[in-house]
Parts: structure tokens; C-alpha cells; sequence
């Protein structure tokens, strides 16, 4: 039997132009995106090779030290849209300040972008990430801080790509959740899962354990159901957690399941950034079926009252995020009935 024709990321956004009036502005950017993934994949492969391990020495906005990784993933991005007008600007996490392009001043989009996630992985060969979100610009002649600080709902495109046993991009244009493996050979995004639907409920829970005594009792007294045993509801979840956001998540939208970071001591209002790393993945699951939430209101509903703000962040499976809502509003007999 002959093999089915492989479907590229670029064919892929033209038939969607076609089937959902995607904007042909909007496929060039997710296009890019690909290249700037592309260019990253190769230098998160090689980095021990040249140098690009360990510490630059400077803290980022919301006050982590900064991998040479992380910063050398900032430089790639803004180069891959600093020439060719296709965003008007763009928020990433490692620019302390929103950043205008002016090759792109009549563009009608603007990218938040997280260059690179799970930095605490780049020395140890664990999973990396790149999260960004696509917004069309709310009104012109504002500062781009002011266009961009609106809903996640207002996102016209969000994704994420996955560095790990395969380059994985995923992205959503607002008609279902797509997923494209990097052939290296080809250079090309193949389209590898189409239209992903999270499962309703998961088995696998991501937290970071270590806060236990940290978080909300609530948070704890959900912990202790989840590792209760209950075969009827598959307890106990098991524990997954790889210091990726991204790769956590992506376990939960394939296999079911749910990742969360509330409050703790050292982040009393969360640790995770709205604009770059919870509206983009919010869209991409409420996509796929499932859901986000602070814990207590859908995460793209909150308007963003800074460029860097950090809120609690719970994602996944549509049944372990609503259950997870009922824990944290104290509705515990609720919850474990359901
Ligand atoms: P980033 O590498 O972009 O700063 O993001 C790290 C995030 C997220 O990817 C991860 O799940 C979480 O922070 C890990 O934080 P802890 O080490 O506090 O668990
Ligand atoms: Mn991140
Ligand atoms: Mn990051």
C-alpha cells in the first residue's frame, strides 16, 4: 500500500484558509513560528557542543536567572520577526519591556511569547518548550502594552512546540488543535495529530510536591484525595512532573490528566505568566475539550493588568479541572462524589 501523502504544516494553515477563513497574515506567522522552532530545535541539540550550557548570570523580569539557552531562544525569535513586518510587536518573557517591530508597524498582530520553557531542563537533556499566543491588535495608535493587554479569549492563534524525542509544534487558530512532528530530513512540520481531543478525565496529575506544605489547605486536601485509593475513580493518580510546562501539559492533552501551580510562599499570586504561558495553553486545550482555569475562573476571561502578571494556573483534562474548582472553594463533599 502506498504511503498517505504527508500533509506539511504550511499545506496544512492554506487548506484552513480555505475551510475557516484563517487570515493569510495569520498563516505566515505560524509559518515562521515553524522556522524560529526549527532554528531552536538545532541549537537546543547541540548546545553542550557550543557552549550554550549553564547560567548567563542576569535575572528576567519576574526574577529567574536567566539560562544562556533562554537568552539566545529570545535572540532567534526576535530575529525571525524583526525583518519581514509580520508582527507590530511583541511581549516575550525574557524582554523586560514589550518590544515594537518597526519593519512591522501595519501589522495587525502581536505575539506574546514564553522563547523557551522549562529552563531548569536545558543541563540536564530534559524536555524544552516554546509557548506564544497571537493577538490582533485591539485599537491603533496605542503603545503595543496597552493593544495587547486584553482577554485570551481575544487570541486568534496560540500553540507550543515540544523539544524532546521529536520536535512537536502544536498550534490552534481557533478551529481545533493541531500537532506537527519536525521531519529533520525533509526540514518540514508534518502534520502528526490532527484535531486532538483531551481526554474528559486523566490519571496522571503535575504538580511541583515540594510546596505541599506551601499551598492552600485546599490544594492539600486535594492532594490527599488524588492519592487515595478508589478503583472506581482510578485512584491514586500517579505523580508526573518534568519541570516543563509545556511537557507536562502535553502529557495531559494526549493521555488525560491535569497540571497545576497555585500560590506558595515565594509566589503568593502564582508563578506562571498570563499572557505568554497560561492564555496561549488555555486556548490550545479549551480547543482540544478540555480546560483552564486560575482554580476559580476560566483563564482566558482574566484581563491582563501587566505584560509579566503571574497568576495560579490549572490546566487539563475538563472533569480533573472542575474537581480541582470544587477543592479549592472548599466544596469538598461535592467533589468527591463527582
Ligand atoms: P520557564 O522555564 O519559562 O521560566 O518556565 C518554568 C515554569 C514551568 O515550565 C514549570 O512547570 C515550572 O515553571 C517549574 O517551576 P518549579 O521549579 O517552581 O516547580
Ligand atoms: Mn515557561
Ligand atoms: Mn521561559
Amino acid at each position: 500500500m502506498a504511503s498517505p501523502v504527508a500533509v506539511t504544516l504550511s499545506q496544512h494553515l492554506l487548506a484552513e484558509e480555505q475551510k475557516h477563513a484563517v487570515s493569510p497574515e495569520l498563516s505566515r506567522i505560524l509559518i515562521q513560528i515553524g522556522y524560529a522552532a526549527k532554528v531552536l530545535a538545532r541549537e537546543f541539540t547541540r548546545a553542550a557542543l557550543v557552549g550554550k550550557l549553564g547560567l548567563i548570570g542576569d535575572k528576567n523580569a519576574t526574577g529567574d536567572y536567566q539560562k544562556k539557552l533562554d537568552v539566545y531562544a529570545n535572540d532567534a525569535v526576535i530575529e525571525a520577526f524583526s525583518d519581514n513586518g509580520l508582527v507590530a510587536g511583541m511581549v516575550s518573557e525574557e524582554l523586560e519591556k514589550e518590544k515594537e517591530i518597526a519593519s512591522g508597524s501595519s501589522s495587525d498582530y502581536l505575539m506574546c511569547i514564553d522563547p523557551l520553557d522549562g529552563s531548569s531542563n536545558t543541563d540536564i537533556n530534559g524536555a524544552l518548550g516554546t509557548i506564544f499566543g497571537i493577538r490582533r491588535r485591539a485599537k491603533r495608535g496605542g503603545t503595543i502594552a496597552e493593544e495587547v493587554l486584553r482577554p485570551g479569549s481575544e487570541q486568534v492563534a496560540a500553540g507550543y512546540v515540544m523539544y524532546s524525542n521529536s520536535t512537536l509544534l502544536v498550534y490552534t487558530a481557533g478551529h481545533g488543535a493541531h500537532g506537527f512532528t519536525l521531519d529533520r530530513e525533509l526540514g518540514e512540520f508534518i502534520l502528526s495529530h490532527e484535531n486532538i481531543r483531551c481526554p474528559a478525565r486523566g490519571h496522571y496529575y503535575s504538580g511541583n510536591l515540594g510546596k505541599f506544605y506551601e499551598w492552600p489547605a485546599e490544594i492539600r486536601k486535594y492532594i490527599e484525595y488524588l492519592t487515595d485509593h478508589d478503583a472506581s475513580t482510578r485512584r491514586p493518580y500517579s505523580l508526573r512532573y518534568s519541570g516543563a510546562l509545556v511537557g507536562d501539559l502535553h502529557r495531559s492533552l494526549i493521555e488525560g490528566g491535569i497540571y497545576f501551580y497555585p500560590p506558595d510562599t515565594s509566589h503568593p499570586t502564582g508563578k506562571l505568566r498570563l499572557m505568554y504561558e497560561c492564555a496561549p495553553l488555555a486556548m490550545v486545550v479549551e480547543q482540544a475539550g478540555g480546560s483552564a482555569s486560575t482554580g476559580e475562573r476560566r483563564i482566558l476571561d482574566v484581563r491582563p493588568e501587566s505584560i509579566h502578571q503571574q497568576i495560579p494556573f490549572v490546566i487539563g483534562s475538563a472533569a480533573d479541572v472542575a474537581l480541582y474548582e470544587h477543592f479549592l472553594s472548599g466544596q469538598r463533599s461535592v467533589a468527591a462524589k463527582s
